[in-house]
């Protein structure tokens, strides 16, 4: 039965009852609503808008309400949305008395609440996979932390870095990701309940109990706005866009690093596929795939804003539209995280290769100019006498590590014999002993200070 039907003389036309039911896609906030619904009848209770004993025995149907749909008793079908279906399961389990339930209430403010319940457990499980996939990145990088690679710049060799202090990269974003989202929780986490359709209720409901009961901080303080807010979700998709071009980004990277060219990258069997008609293919399907998701939820953002820009106030039915795109990035996300975290602990570096990577391209001739700088010699002026050098290099066929002392002094008299040892990768590595950089004891550094963030997280 329809929650509305009084006015109607007809029945819905068939195709615009599909087209308008929700309960397709809704049905999955079956706990979230059936858990507000609990909460807004004990509220109900306590104030003395229904009896006690009404509360109670309403209460209880929605418990075992919920107790069969997880059991998998009751199926969720046969309703224009999840809020009619629970309400009308209710009716049809304890009589007139369910239909007290909806009193002091609207859809409108029931779907708004059952969204930002939903998204505040979709950041709590986020919020943890994040975690784990900073430890493994933090974990990776201490394994990897003498690994020499080259930085780029222009995807050209810049300079030596070592792979503990790339994938230290990541984790730094990933950790914002974390810090993003529950920046975002705190507006999520705001009870619009109370708003009803649009200007509030004539009944003396207790909103602030409510929220205490659905452990929401605080209530929204404009009707208008509580039913037809959905800048939490707006910013849930942000992001959520954020950590997927985080994975995006690392991807790319992986892909090319995992074929002969580069040859960086490993794949694990695990985590790759072969080609139906070329044997010898094992390729970068997951990374690839991790990449190409973050399409479909940017496409998730553009979405709900294109539903919101322009809507008047309050609540329109364009907003049933929200719901969708939220899902799908929510669980397109979760997914990515706990895919790639295993494949971070899988995956290995082919670190020999990587290391001879890290002296081509005369990566070290920053170290080079800064040696003659050190001397004295003005940096400009030392950057022009570097540039002579490798312009040298390239005509004669040699690299910054192969001149002779010698060859060196043809350049400058500031040249000893120790600037042999300061255009080696591994030196031009150890010394970047500051913060932020990528020597041994600075990649401890920051693994120790990611390691205390996530602490501080779990505390919150
Ligand atoms: N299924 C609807 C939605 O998701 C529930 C709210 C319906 N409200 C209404 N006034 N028709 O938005």
């Amino acid at each position: 039965m329809k929650l509305w039907s009084g006015r109607f003389t007809a029945e819905l036309n068939d195709i615009a009852e599909q087209f308008n039911d929700s309960l397709v896609f809704d049905r999955r906030m079956y706990r979230q609503d059936i858990t507000g619904s609990i909460a807004h009848c004990t509220m109900l209770g306590k104030c003395g808008i229904i009896e006690q004993s009404e509360a109670d025995t309403i209460v209880a149907a929605l418990n075992n309400i919920l107790h069969d749909i997880e059991s998998e008793k009751l199926d969720i079908v046969g309703a224009e949305d999840i809020h009619s279906f629970v309400e009308n399961e209710l009716v049809s389990r304890v009589g007139d008395v369910g239909k007290k339930l909806h009193t002091a209430r609207s859809r409108n403010d029931q779907v708004a609440t059952d969204i930002r319940l939903y998204l505040r457990d979709a950041i709590d499980e986020q919020t943890d996979l994040l975690k784990n996939l900073v430890s493994a990145l933090a974990d990776k990088a201490k394994k990897e932390k003498k690994t020499a690679m080259p930085a780029y710049t222009h995807m050209q060799k810049a300079q030596p870095t070592t792979l503990g202090h790339y994938l230290l990269a990541y984790a730094n974003m990933f950790l914002r990701d974390i810090d993003r989202l529950n920046d975002c929780r705190r507006r999520v986490n705001v009870l619009p309940l109370g708003s009803g359709a649009c200007a509030s209720t004539t009944f003396p409901i207790d909103r602030e109990y409510t929220a205490k009961l659905l452990g929401f901080e605080g209530v929204t303080q404009n009707s208008l706005d509580g039913v037809s807010d959905r800048d939490f979700a707006v910013e849930y998709l942000s992001c959520a866009t954020q950590a997927m071009l985080h994975l995006s980004r690392i991807n790319e990277e992986f892909v090319y690093w995992s074929g002969e060219e580069f040859g960086f990258l490993i794949l694990p069997d695990e985590f790759s596929t072969g080609s139906s008609i070329m044997p010898q293919k094992k390729n970068p399907d997951v990374n690839e795939l991790l990449r190409g998701k973050c399409g479909r939820v940017i496409g998730d953002l553009v979405s709900i804003i294109t539903v919101m820009k322009g809507l008047p106030l309050a609540y329109n039915k364009d907003m049933q539209e929200d719901k969708e795109p939220l899902f799908d990035a929510a669980d397109t996300l979760s997914i990515s995280l706990k895919v790639f975290t295993a494949f971070i602990a899988a995956v290995q570096f082919n670190r020999e290769k990587m290391n001879i990577a890290s002296a081509g391209g005369y990566s070290c001739a920053t170290e080079c100019a800064d040696y003659l700088a050190a001397k004295g010699l003005p940096f400009r002026a030392a950057h022009e006498v570097t540039g002579k050098i490798v312009l040298y290099c390239i005509q004669n066929g040699k690299a910054l590590q192969s001149l002779t002392v010698k060859e060196y002094k043809q350049f400058s008299d500031l040249f000893e014999d120790d600037i042999l040892e300061a255009v080696l990768p591994k030196n031009a590595i150890a010394r970047r002993n500051i913060m932020g950089g990528c020597a041994t004891e600075e990649i401890d550094r920051q693994i120790k200070i990611l390691k205390s963030q996530l602490k501080k997280i779990a505390l919150r």
